[in-house]
């Protein structure tokens, strides 16, 4: 490899420039800091020490940005001094004015490196945060020692603990930087300031000196209120709390002590499972958007959008598609149900104004871009189209003959059907090159997920389409394959049927939510039945009742509800009951006694599950039915799974998804759980193939990530 051999500091540049050491980070794509540019950074410090020429030194990141952060590829690695807390203390203790100029994302690591700076300047477009909460982390560079000393403990530590970005003007603001510069050039900006310095012959001025803590009571009460909040908020997660006694520490502790309690925090972070979840989910994010498909095909152009059908999925893709600026056209049967599609589209807006989330205005705007029609050649323009009518194949293939008469040649037809066989509808059409599924999840503005799902007939270029839409919507795109419920609701078949077992066997209801609960979802299966209708799922039994396994268990607790009418929040009762209109349901006791009865009638003697029992079956029909769908083909990697869980169904994601969780517990253990329970269920439990040939062959799920 060419690359391995150049040498290991052609990451940071510098040049002398008027009296100014000029450092840049050049470490495409976003500057992140391995040993590289650490031992860079290091050296040229050191040589504007000694040059008795350099009367300042600036430095800048080249490219896009200054610095993204520590290189999140190298953890979990051996470390290779020197470290970046060394590098940071260096650059503070460098003897000349140090000035960090900062364009697009100075992160984590990238800022701690302007805060060690002596004095800073952003340019309009700057990002600056210490995200690394997100990861799992949190500031390991002496972040938390100084950001505190600069702008003191509050904004500190809600910029910690939030991790969000903020821009030029509000780090003005807050204190993170001197200034902000006039225009976008931020090397000739940096030098600005930097002969600026020289002039006034400023000294270097050292944030670990700051006085942002120096109200103490102020400090301490902002501690204990940040404290208090994020034991509430953090639901089991470690950096937070870490976060806070890292402040608590530049509160009470010299420097010096401060910067090694933090690193301890840090190493105790770096190594939790919990760091290598989150930086998996990271990476999955960004690896999901890779596919075959987008390597080798351009995506067609998007900018009308048709929607076919106004209910609850139409109306929020139309929402999702207007928020993203596009124009949409929404045709429905009749006027009155174009109406209620309007209505729909309001009532999300309206409920978003009442949480003071957007302005009238704001809505005003965005439905200036909608139009509906009943008539199908008013879609005769658009681009894009998705269907969401019923999920009832005559209607769809009579949707998509629609189509197929009025939209332009090239137009992309999309359906959002949940499980309907979308090679089907692509053959029903003389242009099946453009059909594909585009999977929403509802809340459909709300969701980040969005399954691209690819029949066998599809043009590339269309598929890159449906990846490109995603982007605009800021949804994360998985590739799926043609299934009955792709990747999401084939795995939620399968882990739902492992909980009612387990119900029927002896768990109630409860137990099981709780237990899913304290694993990290935020809610349980039976909650979400109770959320979303248990009608839904009603109505999919009795379609599949005919062609179901007629050995196969079949729990009939959720029929008995719905027979009574109980679809959960809706109707006041389901799994719990809702009194007044409660939006969190409360155990009922005569659910416990249908489910005592089905038990009785299923000839099942009841008997106790711990919640670790609960947790492990759970998750083993997950991580199974997950494999299997790897091994079919339907999804391209363990991680297109894993980002389907977390960003459709609630999946923690500290732990990273299913597939990423087995790993971590031992693809052998979840085997040998799967054997056990299928003595007693083995039509059920059926170890999937990839799991029997990865446990062989000693590999794990990590082994069929193909990560860049
Ligand atoms: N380390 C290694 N690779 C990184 C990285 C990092 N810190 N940040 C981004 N990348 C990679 C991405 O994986 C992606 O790689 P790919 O092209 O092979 O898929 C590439 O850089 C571009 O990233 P994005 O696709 O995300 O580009 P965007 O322009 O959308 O976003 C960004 C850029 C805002 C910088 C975003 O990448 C980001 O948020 N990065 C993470 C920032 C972060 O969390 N920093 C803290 C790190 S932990 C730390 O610093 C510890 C310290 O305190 C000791
Ligand atoms: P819905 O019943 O709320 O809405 C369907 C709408 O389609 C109705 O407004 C109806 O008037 C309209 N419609 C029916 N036939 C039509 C036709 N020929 N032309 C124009 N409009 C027509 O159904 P929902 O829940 O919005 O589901 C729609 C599709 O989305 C289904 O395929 C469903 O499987 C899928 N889906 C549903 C999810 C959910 O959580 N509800 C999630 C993901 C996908």
């Amino acid at each position: 490899m060419t690359l391995s051999s150049a040498p290991e500091t052609a990451a940071v540049q510098h040049e002398l420039r008027g009296g100014v050491l000029v450092v840049t980070i050049d470490h495409a794509p976003v500057n992140a800091i391995n040993a590289g540019v650490r031992r860079g950074l290091i050296d040229a410090i050191d040589a504007a020490d000694a040059n008795a020429s350099a009367r300042a030194v600036l430095i800048v990141g080249a490219g896009r940005g200054f610095i993204a952060g520590a290189d999140i590829r190298e953890f979990g690695k051996p470390p290779v001094p020197p470290s970046l807390p060394d590098v940071c203390n260096r650059i503070e203790a460098c003897g000349k004015p140090v000035i960090a100029a900062i364009h697009g994302a100075a992160l984590g690591g990238g800022l701690e490196i302007a805060l060690a700076s002596h004095y800073r300047i952003a340019v309009e477009g700057a990002k600056l945060g210490l995200p690394e909460v997100l990861l799992g982390l949190l500031p390991g560079a002496g972040g938390t020692q100084r950001s505190a000393r600069l702008i003191g403990a509050q904004a500190a530590l809600s910029l910690m603990l939030s991790g969000r970005h903020v821009g030029a003007q509000e780090a003005l603001r807050l204190g993170l930087v001197d200034r902000v510069g006039q225009s976008d050039d931020v090397v000739a900006e940096g030098l600005a300031f930097a002969h600026e310095l020289i002039a006034t012959q400023a000294a270097p001025r050292r944030t670990k000196n700051a006085r942002g803590l120096a109200d103490k009571d102020a400090s301490t009460a902002a501690i204990a209120a940040a404290r208090a909040e994020t034991q509430k908020k953090s639901r089991g997660l470690l950096s937070p709390l870490k976060i806070v006694d890292c402040v608590e520490a530049a509160l009470n502790l010299p420097f010096d002590e401060g910067l090694r309690f933090e690193r301890e925090r840090f190493l105790e972070c770096r190594e939790s499972p919990q760091r290598a979840g989150l930086v998996h989910a990271f990476f999955a994010e960004r690896e999901v958007q890779k596919s075959p498909e987008t390597r080798d095909a351009k995506p067609r152009e998007i900018r009308s959008v048709g929607v076919v059908g106004g209910g609850t999925m139409g109306a929020g893709i139309a929402v999702a598609l207007l928020d993203a600026g596009l124009a949409v056209t929404m045709i429905e049967r009749d006027d009155a149900s174009l109406e209620r599609g309007r209505a729909h589209i309001e009532n999300v807006y309206d409920a978003l104004i009442g949480k003071g989330r957007i302005t009238q205005e704001a809505k005003a705007r965005a439905l200036q871009r909608f139009d509906g029609a009943t008539r199908y050649d008013a879609l005769a323009d658009a681009d894009v189209v998705i269907e969401a009518v019923f999920e009832d194949m005559a209607v769809k293939k009579a949707v998509f003959a629609e189509l197929d008469r009025v939209c332009k040649p090239g137009a992309v037809l999309a359906t959002n059907t949940s499980y309907l066989d979308i090679d089907e509808i692509a053959a029903s059409i003389s242009r099946p090159q453009d059909v594909l599924g585009l999977h929403f999840f509802s809340p459909a503005n709300i969701m980040k997920l969005l399954e691209v799902v690819v029949p066998a007939r599809v043009a590339a270029d269309v598929v890159a389409t449906g990846f490109e839409l995603a982007k605009k919507l800021k949804k994360v795109a998985v590739r799926a394959g043609v299934c009955d419920g792709f990747i999401g609701n084939r795995m939620l078949a399968v882990y739902r049927a492992a909980a009612d077992h387990l119900m029927e066997d002896g768990a109630s209801p409860y137990q099981i939510d709780q237990a899913v609960r304290d694993f990290g979802f935020p809610m349980g299966p039976y909650q979400v039945i109770d959320l979303a209708g248990g009608d839904i799922g009603w109505a999919a039994r009795k379609r599949r009742a005919a062609t179901r396994d007629p050995n196969a268990r079949y729990v009939r607790v959720g029929d008995e509800l719905c027979e009574r009418g109980w679809f959960g929040q809706k109707t006041g009762r389901g799994f719990y009951r809702y009194e007044d209109g409660a939006r969190i349901g409360k155990p009922d006791a005569e659910v416990e006694a249908i489910i005592d009865a089905e038990r009785a009638r299923a000839g099942v003697t009841p008997r106790t599950f711990s919640d670790d029992e609960i947790v492990r079956r759970y998750m083993a029909a997950m991580i199974n039915e997950g494999a299997n769908i790897v091994h079919e083909g339907v999804a391209q990697r363990p991680l297109d799974v894993d980002a389907t869980l977390m960003h459709g169904f609630g999946f923690p994601r500290h732990r990273g998804g299913p597939m990423h969780y087995a790993d971590t517990i031992g693809l052998a253990n979840v085997l040998a759980d799967i054997r056990a329970f299928a003595k007693e269920d083995p039509l059920f439990w059926r170890a999937s193939p990839l799991i029997v040939d990865l446990v062989e062959r000693g590999k794990n799920f990590a082994s069929l990530n193909r990560t860049s």
